[in-house]
């Protein structure tokens, strides 16, 4: 049968992600228990008995959350509730405002957001590897905006000298023509589950300023930053907003995105947003497409009375992170217990785990442990997923109850011994 499909229709129907197999035949330990145990996609079921509790019980809907609300960029309820819950928790340099945000259906939205109203198509945002693999999708699928891979070698990503590995990769770039226009930084970093120093962010501002670069900053994991057995004196969580910016570059090119679908557990609300606290013109270049993007008014309404309410999300961030240091205890101990190594991390919820030094058959390939993997009923994502610069590395979510990472770890060691 035919399509009738545009040719640019026909590119989209290739790129149907194919996690979406996973979440059609979950693992359900009494309604699917031959399901697939999700242990890839970046959610954290951890809170997720409290939240249901305060939505079903604390929150009330008003006829404006049947509505347009206020305008396609978020109502003002909304953007007071994100300026009164980040000034307490991101320690902004300068006050957030109102003004200064645009309330977008999730964070990958808000980024391409940025992608649309920054770039022209062609132009080019460099990001380290390895790297939250939808950037890619998000920045060029419908933006048409380039990746410029950054490669680090035995360089610590994290550390001041990892900057130089930019300037060369910018320089290289440009030489041959390349319009490298912004640095996209992860902060705390999908995959790797580590924050960045100031001195560091710092620096990341000056190379930005002596190249003319936008910095956007992705912050969705600010608050996910937990206490580590494995790092007695960790880097904690500093936002770019808490630094004066003024003072190293051009503050117009410093924006900032965040929302709900990590910090509280909530991919499905769709609510992010783009914070850029000096450039005006960004924002209203954003409301000009907003008609096409903006989030459910019912969603602003719950987000605005989630964030207001001080005594939940003070307990829920808290407790959060005594679960995230929970399961990452229980998980790492199990690797090592099968000498199964990993990254240290303190921040988000990730492993990135090293399953090609502990295959039996230690010739396989990557895609061969992913086919071992899905033949056992269990998913981890692929390191190349997230332009890993070493083969055999997975990235493991283990934001989940114990029964879910049991199950899901004896498929992984039944299928590492296949
Ligand atoms: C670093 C990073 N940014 C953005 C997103 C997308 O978030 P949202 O679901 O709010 O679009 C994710 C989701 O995994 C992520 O890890």
């Amino acid at each position: 049968m035919e399509s009738h499909l545009s040719t640019r229709g026909e590119d989209f129907a290739k790129k149907k992600p194919t996690f979406l197999g996973v979440l059609e035949n979950a693992w359900d330990p009494l309604l699917n228990p031959e399901g697939i145990v999700n242990l890839g996609l970046a959610e954290n079921t951890l809170m997720h008995a409290e939240m249901k509790e305060l939505m079903n019980s604390k929150i009330q809907v008003d006829s404006h959350s049947l509505t347009y609300g206020d305008g396609f960029s978020g109502s003002r309820k909304l953007k007071e509730a994100i300026c009164h819950f980040l000034n307490k928790n991101f320690s902004p340099d300068t006050a957030l405002l109102p003004s200064h945000i645009t309330v977008t259906s999730g964070v990958s939205n808000a980024l391409e957001c940025s992608a649309w109203a920054l770039f022209d198509q062609g132009d080019h945002v460099m990001v380290g590897r390895p790297y939250f693999n939808a950037f890619r999708s998000t920045f060029s699928d419908r933006a048409g905006v380039g990746l410029l891979e950054v490669e680090f070698g035995k360089v610590d990503p994290f550390g001041l000298a990892a900057i130089e590995k930019y300037e060369e990769a910018l320089s290289a770039a440009r030489q041959k023509g390349f319009r490298v226009k912004a640095l996209l930084l992860c902060s705390p970093h999908n995959p790797l589950g580590r924050c960045y120093r100031e001195n560091v962010l710092r620096e990341y501002m000056r190379l930005c300023e002596r190249h003319k670069l936008h910095l956007i900053s992705d912050e969705i994991y600010a608050l996910s930053v937990w206490e580590s057995p494995d790092l007695p004196d960790p880097v904690s969580f500093k936002s770019i907003l808490s630094i004066n910016a003024a003072q190293i570059m051009d503050p117009s090119r410093v924006h900032v995105v965040w929302g709900l679908s990590k910090d509280f557990g909530a991919t499905g609300l769709r609510i992010g947003c783009l914070i850029s606290q000096s450039n005006g013109r960004l924002l209203e270049a954003t409301e000009g497409f907003s008609l096409l993007n903006f989030p459910s008014s019912l969603a602003d309404s719950l987000a605005a009375s989630l964030l207001m309410n001080d005594t939940f999300t003070s307990h829920y961030l808290t407790t959060n992170r005594q679960r995230l240091t929970q399961s990452y205890d229980f998980v790492t101990t199990f690797l090592k217990s099968h000498r199964i190594p990993y990254c240290q991390s303190n921040a988000a919820f990730f492993l990135w785990i090293r399953l090609g030094a502990a295959t039996a058959d230690r010739k396989a390939t990557d895609d061969e442990i992913l086919a071992k993997l899905r033949n056992q009923k269990v998913y981890i994502a692929a390191g190349y997923a997230y332009a890993s610069e070493e083969s055999g590395w997975f990235r493991m979510v283990f934001a989940h109850p114990r029964d879910v990472l049991e199950e899901g770890l004896k498929r992984m060691l039944q299928a590492l011994a296949s």
